[in-house]
């Protein structure tokens, strides 16, 4: 196989894998070069997102969230459910027959669009604008030489200053996603996403979470009244959520030890059976060669890049996680496909201002745009509208009516300036106002147009009613 190509991807994740297929799309020779390995050592395309992140997280979600109903939902219904059992075996067997799926579909679309792909680490050589050279370092060692490279490396926890992740007692992403027998006692360091996400899977299945939060609040991102909404939910549900706290010694031995003075200063400590620890993550640049070409990193290790993606070096971009911007897959995506096209000269589109976030605990929590302590802060005239899943029908039908619609619209033009749900299906009633937000529409323009009823979606439509204050079902 010739080892000269138009593009070389090094990291073979949502981004990597992505930028790729856009690449060859437009007819350039392309390979990527992954190093994942699965406990068997064999190669497994997709990186975090679809290995150890996004995919399994879901399958986990959808399984302990059909537990769950079974257990509490449905009797309301008049479903009566006798000899409830989990079968974690079977749940996390499920998950990983999910992965190997979507490991298998990238393989054969590399095949369909003809990458080349190298299961191995790749590193920089040397280079300058007539080419770089790779050398991929897997079974057996080979040299690339790539006229450009997309560096699409990703990101790893970040451990606890003074732990390390055995993935036994203390676990990353990845322990958490695969615990064999539902743990009695689980901690969870980090109200992020992962802290949620995971700690919801465990709580439904069982075990006594209690989450150890440094902020005052839980997810500092999310706009102030969602975050609000969502502590009370999670609460309520059982998550133990303790914010403004600092852990000062982790001791893992048979079981796992916290340290840690609380809110107020005082100092307590938990044991428990399993510790997750969700507090960030960090770029992956280790063993990259970036110092043999020169390649920039910013003050935090990510590849420096600017808008456009380009490093500091001709001809190598980077992508995803291992640059600024959002951890996330569908970021990641767009930068690929806009790298690809940017090489051949074409216009590359990704509008950082409409990324849509969403967390998949239940209630699901999405937003896209500002939150309303943005604009504040910005001293921006806004507008907001706000209509709650209670008095949604479809919601009520489905016995599902926590939480609420909003959408923040500028006062003068009306231009929808953020969105942001907690509530059933949170996930997909997002995409419509990126949408609306990507062709700059106003509020005025999703109220007038017209929802399917009883849909979920109705609330999206009484929300932006919301904004001029004519609301017709509350
Ligand atoms: P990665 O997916 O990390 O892929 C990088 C790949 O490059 C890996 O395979 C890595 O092994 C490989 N690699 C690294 N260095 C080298 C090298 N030198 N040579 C060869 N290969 C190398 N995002 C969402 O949008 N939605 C979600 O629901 C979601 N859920 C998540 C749940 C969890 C538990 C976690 C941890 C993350 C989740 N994310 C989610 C975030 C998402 O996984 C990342 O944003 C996404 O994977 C980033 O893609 P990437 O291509 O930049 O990097
Ligand atoms: P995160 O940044 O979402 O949350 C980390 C939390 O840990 C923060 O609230 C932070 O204040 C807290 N923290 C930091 N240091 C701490 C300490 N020493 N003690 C206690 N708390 C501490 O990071 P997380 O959850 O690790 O996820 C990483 C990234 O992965 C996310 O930011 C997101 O980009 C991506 N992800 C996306 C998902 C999705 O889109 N649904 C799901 C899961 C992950």
């Amino acid at each position: 196989m010739a080892t000269t190509f138009d593009v070389v991807v090094i990291g073979g994740g949502p981004g990597g894998y992505i930028a790729a297929i856009r690449a060859a799309q437009l007819g350039m020779q392309v390979a990527c070069v992954d190093d994942w390995k699965t406990p068997a050592e064999k190669p497994a395309l997709g990186g975090t997102c679809t290995n150890v992140g996004c995919i399994p997280s879901k399958a986990l979600l959808q399984s302990s969230e059909n537990y769950e109903h079974a257990g509490h939902g449905f009797a309301e219904h008049g479903v009566q459910i006798k000899g409830l059992a989990v079968d974690v075996g079977q749940m996390l067997k499920r998950k990983d027959k999910i992965v190997k799926q979507n490991n298998e579909g990238i393989l054969y679309l590399f095949k369909k669009n003809k990458v080349a792909f190298y299961h191995g680490h790749g590193s920089f050589v040397r280079g300058d604008a007539n080419g770089w050279e790779i050398k991929v370092a897997g079974s057996s060692e080979e040299t690339l030489t790539a006229r450009h490279a997309i560096v699409a490396t990703g990101s790893s926890p970040r451990a606890l200053p003074g732990t390390t992740f055995d993935n036994k007692l203390i676990l990353d992403n990845e322990g958490a996603l695969a615990i064999p027998e539902v743990p009695k006692r689980l901690g969870v360091v980090g109200a992020g996403v992962i802290g949620l996400e995971l700690g919801s899977v465990w709580r439904r299945l069982g075990s006594e979470v209690m989450v150890l939060e440094a902020l005052p609040t839980l997810l500092p991102a999310a706009d102030e009244q969602v975050a609000k909404e969502a502590f009370r939910v999670f609460t309520k549900q059982g998550l133990a959520i303790h914010t403004g706290i600092n852990i000062t010694r982790v001791t893992a031995k048979k079981d796992v030890v916290v340290d840690y003075l609380d809110g107020n200063g005082r100092e307590q400590n938990a044991t428990f059976d399993k510790l997750i620890v969700a507090i960030g993550r960090i770029p992956n640049t280790d063993g990259l060669g970036a110092e043999n070409a020169g390649l920039k990193l910013d003050e935090r290790g990510f590849i420096a890049v600017d808008e456009e993606c380009r490093t500091n070096l001709p001809n190598v971009w980077a992508i995803g996680d291992v640059v600024r911007g959002p951890m996330l897959a569908h970021k990641a995506e767009e930068e690929g496909v806009a790298v690809a096209q940017r090489i051949v000269g074409q216009h590359g589109h990704v509008d950082f201002n409409t990324v849509p976030w969403v967390i998949y605990t239940s209630p699901e929590i999405a937003w896209v745009g500002k939150t309303e302590q943005q604009l504040k802060a910005e001293g921006v005239d806004y507008r907001a509208g706000t209509f709650p899943f209670m008095a949604n029908g479809r919601a009520r039908a489905l016995g599902d009516t926590t939480g609420f619609a909003k959408i923040l619209a500028d006062a003068r033009t009306d231009r929808i300036l953020g969105a942001h749900l907690i509530g059933p299906m949170a996930s997909e009633l997002i995409a419509e106002a990126v949408v609306a937000m990507e062709f700059g529409a106003a509020s005025e323009d999703i109220a007038i147009i017209c929802h399917a009823h009883p849909s979920l979606a109705e609330a999206m439509k009484e929300a932006a009613l919301a904004v001029g204050e004519r609301t017709l079902n509350l």
